[in-house]
């Protein structure tokens, strides 16, 4: 340890949603992603010998983390050595408002987040540059073949249309979009569904290919529902995205059946949001009060968790 009094540092990160363009942002095409005020922090003390880290998922020495976490505990040694630090004298504390593996880039906010707290222990200065290609360490183990939409959605404020290699401009919403986020309480698997998605090409390519040109249709014309506040328009193509979604095959049965209950119920629109097989579904609603009606419907009908969220609000509940 080169610091002789003792101190602490914080690092900070959110969720995010992919609204439309997930998958197809793998290959090139556009997606439009939210940040949403689900909150993850790393807290990162003195404390001498090796790095230790506690969290919900893991708690233990940084050199005995299991198998799975393989992707975060690169990026705190990469982190370390982007520092100039031997790997030493720290514990790691991280909370989570984010569940897990549901498609609301918990991987990518808790890699943010304890990269951010590093930077602030070492009273580094972190470029987005650095940001990006550390919290890319976790990525990559935790998707194969990550967009980077998640990494960029975390760490910033805006909504914003993500095109790979690093095309970002920001979304702004002429009005706010009312929304409800239901966790199905599934685990996704974002390698498995990106993998899923490689074979379709590998087998179909050219009935994949016209799938994602309808989708970056979509997405362009989400881009224009969003700047022009058309609730209207933006819900019939979360919809439609959805259906292309199910022809790549990375929905299952409970995220259908909870499109088509909410949309039975008047929603605006609705589709699974991130990787599929498993986590989150969102659905566009009129306003607040018809909000409460869908999440309600939605716990009715099987999902764990439904959350409202309107775009000009910093609070989710
Ligand atoms: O981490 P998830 O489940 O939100 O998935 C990210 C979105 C994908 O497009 C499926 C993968 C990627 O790297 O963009």
């Amino acid at each position: 340890m080169d610091q002789l009094k003792r101190q602490e540092a914080f690092g900070e990160a959110h969720g995010k949603l992919i609204l439309v363009g997930e998958h197809v942002v793998v290959y090139n095409k556009p997606a439009i992603a939210i940040p949403i005020p689900l909150k993850i922090r790393a807290c990162i003390r003195d404390n001498p010998g090796e790095i230790s880290v506690s969290s919900s998922i893991y708690s233990g020495k940084l050199t005995d983390m299991p198998e799975p976490l393989t992707g975060i505990s690169d990026c705190i040694k990469g982190t370390f050595e982007r520092c100039n630090k031997a790997l030493e004298g720290i514990h790691i504390d991280v909370t989570s408002e984010l569940p897990q593996g549901r498609g609301l880039g918990s991987s990518a906010a808790s890699a943010t987040a304890v990269v951010r707290a590093i930077y602030k222990y070492f009273q580094k200065d972190l470029t987005k540059e650095e940001l990006y290609s550390l919290v890319g360490l976790a990525e990559t183990y935790a998707h194969g073949k990550p967009s980077g939409i998640d990494m960029v959605a975390v760490a910033g404020d805006d909504a914003i249309l993500f095109q790979k290699p690093e095309k970002v401009s920001m979304l702004p919403a002429a009005k706010p979009f009312h929304m409800v986020v239901a966790d199905t309480g599934l685990a996704g698997d974002t390698k498995k569904a990106v993998e899923h998605v490689k074979k379709l090409i590998e087998q179909s390519p050219h009935t994949i290919e016209l799938i994602m040109d309808q989708i970056e249709d979509i997405v362009m014309g989400a881009k224009k529902a969003i700047l022009e506040g058309d609730s209207e328009l933006l819900g019939s193509l979360l919809l439609k995205n959805h259906e292309k979604l199910k022809q790549l095959e990375v929905s299952d049965p409970l995220l259908d059946h909870l499109v088509e209950a909410v949309i039975s119920s008047g929603a605006l629109g609705a589709k699974l949001t991130g990787a599929g097989m498993g986590g989150c579904m969102i659905a566009l609603t009129k306003d607040r009060s018809k909000a409460e009606l869908i999440s309600e419907k939605l716990i009715k009908e099987g999902a764990k968790v439904a959350w409202y969220y309107s775009t000009d609000s910093n609070r989710i509940d």
